[in-house]
């Protein structure tokens, strides 16, 4: 039995539909809870602190998103309507060698997502961009609270640029749409149902066979045996991108050996 809550004016002003969701979404344990919110300032944010919120599995949605949070303290633009906008809180299982490759699953479950409901030729590019092409579609920002070193929520944002016509602005990475790409408005209703699926299933799968997830995050990665450059902050680090190891950071050869990367930004060189 799927619990859903709504907040605002809610479905009234919004053109997302619950019940289009509803029928598609076939998981067991994320977003039996749903949080429905018109307007947040970052659904990571309020289910990271709000700890009244503790369900296993919560999905908090939010049709507007005022001051999305993206990597490296960037922001993420939401546009009402267009956008999909939502963090998924995970309490269990949260040991932290398993971390990363949590964030690496819903890369993965986006591009399979994507493929699976439009064809699109989707590409990864470490640690967690979703790419079309050269272009960016998805960004994925993992969060977390901990005590002590038990890490205690974990939260997973994801924010998807489904029906954007055109995009304005400085970015990082040139963004695209699914729109754009496929030339077809999209059910955003859908779109987050095919995630959801996923992402539950290849969590279930970091468990029984991590290989296999890493192998479905390389076969999408083109950019493994290529020279890069990975900037971290103040950093600047070249070589080749030899690999993800099993816990799904960067390996990088330069001349004198391999070096394991956990954060930063790649580029080609
Ligand atoms: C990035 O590519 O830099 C990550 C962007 C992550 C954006 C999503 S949208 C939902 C969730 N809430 C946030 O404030 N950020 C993430």
């Amino acid at each position: 039995m799927r619990h859903y809550c709504l907040f605002g004016e809610s479905m009234r002003k919004s053109n997302f539909v619950i019940e289009e969701m509803d029928i598609k979404l076939k998981t067991n344990f994320i977003g039996t809870n749903f949080i429905f919110y018109d307007e947040v300032d970052s659904t990571n944010q309020l289910l990271l602190n709000d700890n009244s919120i503790k369900d296993h599995g919560t999905v908090l949605f939010a049709d507007n998103q005022v001051k999305g949070r993206g990597r490296l303290d960037r922001e993420w633009i939401t546009v009402k309507d267009s956008s999909l906008t939502f963090s998924i809180l995970l309490t269990e299982n949260l040991e932290a060698h398993r971390i990363n490759l949590i964030s690496l699953a819903a890369s993965i479950a986006v591009a399979q997502s994507l493929e699976n409901l439009y064809q699109l030729d989707v590409r990864l590019k470490w640690p967690n961009d979703v790419l079309i092409k050269t272009r960016k579609v998805c960004g994925i920002l993992v969060e977390s609270v901990s005590k002590g070193d038990a890490i205690e929520r974990l939260v997973v944002g994801i924010g998807v640029n489904v029906n954007q016509p055109i995009f304005e602005g400085q970015f990082n990475i040139p963004p695209t749409s699914i729109r754009k790409e496929s030339g077809k408005v999209s059910s955003r209703e859908r779109l987050i149902a095919e995630i959801l699926n996923e992402f539950e299933r290849i969590l279930k799968k970091i468990k029984k066979d991590p290989d296999s997830v890493l192998n479905s995050w390389r076969s999408r990665c083109k950019m493994i045996g290529d020279n890069i450059k990975v900037v971290d902050g103040k950093e600047t680090t070249y070589g080749t991108f030899e690999d993800i190891d099993k816990n799904g950071f960067l390996l990088l050869k330069d001349k004198d050996g391999v070096n394991k990367i956990f954060n930063g930004d790649v580029t080609l060189r």
